[in-house]
């Protein structure tokens, strides 16, 4: 890809002979918004996130306290961040203090990417993050790292209605490489997304496992919803508080955290909305709608429909539904 706008983990730069051992024997396909990805372990990944994932699973050790936030792109990963980040450290960083370091700083600086980190170096120093460590990645449950799961690290997962997850994909990728995906039509996209063959996907899949992991193991993964987030954000901040060991006694920091984190708050901030992340992404990019059923405006009834044939088939017998 040669637009200078695309961030780094989208380019195919800085690979070392290794990566291009193995890329040379994956599966790959031309996608949407990058001209090349490659099938590892069975998700999509681009040339230098496929470099993180591989130097991630090599390298990095997890802690028993370590909390870790995994979903796919655009299911809520900023918002998940300032929520975990708020809850966890809120003795360090008292949320009505007035300084709270998520007014001054994006959430993506606060938590960090861990297969993104990993695409430059297999180097990464993730010793002064404050303790608990919290860190987030898009990997599917059976590709984490390991020590992830043989350690007593906690792992939140948050998951978010299909259509609305297309549908902030397809505006995030307009804005962060508006060339590349200008004359993209949307029915492809889409077909590609159905199939799997998207940036972190297959979505079912990835959605399907951390899912019956959180029901085999449930001290262990937790399994939210955007949309429960949405309806009832205080009782699920409540609900991973407990999950992690941190519960509530007060009701008064429960509500102080939702309204910090809320998207009206956060998007108005300076910071999330003329800042940019080191990778070149500006941070109002993950600051949208914030909405549920949003997809509406985007979606016509018939690709809508597409995306519900498929969840059915690909979730039928697993209790899982979406009700947007
Ligand atoms: P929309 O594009 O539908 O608005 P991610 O953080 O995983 O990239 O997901 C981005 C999506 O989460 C975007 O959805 C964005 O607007 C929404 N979002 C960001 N911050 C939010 C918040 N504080 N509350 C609710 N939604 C939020």
């Amino acid at each position: 890809m040669a637009s200078s706008s695309v961030p780094v983990y989208l380019r195919d730069e800085n690979l070392t002979q290794e990566t291009r051992d193995l890329l040379s024997s994956l599966p790959s396909e031309k996608g949407w918004l990058v001209s090349e990805m490659y099938q590892y372990e069975g998700s999509w990944h681009t040339q230098a996130v496929l470099q993180g994932v591989v130097n991630c699973q090599k390298h990095f050790e997890a802690n028993d306290s370590d909390i870790i936030l995994a979903t796919l792109p655009k299911s809520g990963t900023t918002w998940l961040e300032a929520l975990l980040f708020a809850l966890i450290h809120r003795k360090k960083f008292p949320v009505s203090s007035g300084n709270h370091p998520l007014l001054a700083t994006n959430p993506h600086l606060l938590v960090p990417y861990m297969e993104g980190d990993y695409c430059v170096s297999p180097d990464v120093d993730f010793s002064k993050l404050p303790s608990p460590r919290l860190m987030q990645t898009h990997l599917s449950y059976h590709s984490l790292p390991v020590s992830i799961k043989s350690s007593s690290c906690k792992i939140v997962y948050c998951c978010r209605n299909p259509k609305d997850v297309f549908v902030s994909l397809w505006h995030f990728g307009k804005k962060l490489a508006p060339q590349e995906t200008a004359d993209y039509p949307m029915e492809k996209a889409l077909e590609a997304f159905c199939q799997g063959k998207f940036i972190g996907g297959p979505f079912w899949d990835h959605v399907l496992e951390y899912w019956y992991e959180s029901r085999k193991n449930p001290n262990k993964v937790l399994f939210v919803t955007y949309e429960e987030l949405k309806k009832q954000t205080g009782d699920m901040v409540k609900r991973m508080a407990e999950f992690l060991g941190c519960g509530f006694t007060a009701e008064e920091e429960v509500s102080e955290i939702v309204k910090l984190c809320s998207f009206e708050s956060l998007s108005k901030l300076e910071v999330n909305k003329q800042g940019k992340l080191p990778n070149g992404i500006e941070t109002s990019a993950f600051f949208r709608k914030g909405e549920t059923g949003g997809w509406r405006d985007t979606l016509s009834e018939s690709l809508a429909d597409i995306i519900d044939r498929t969840t059915e088939e690909k979730f039928g017998g697993s209790g899982l539904k979406f009700s947007f």
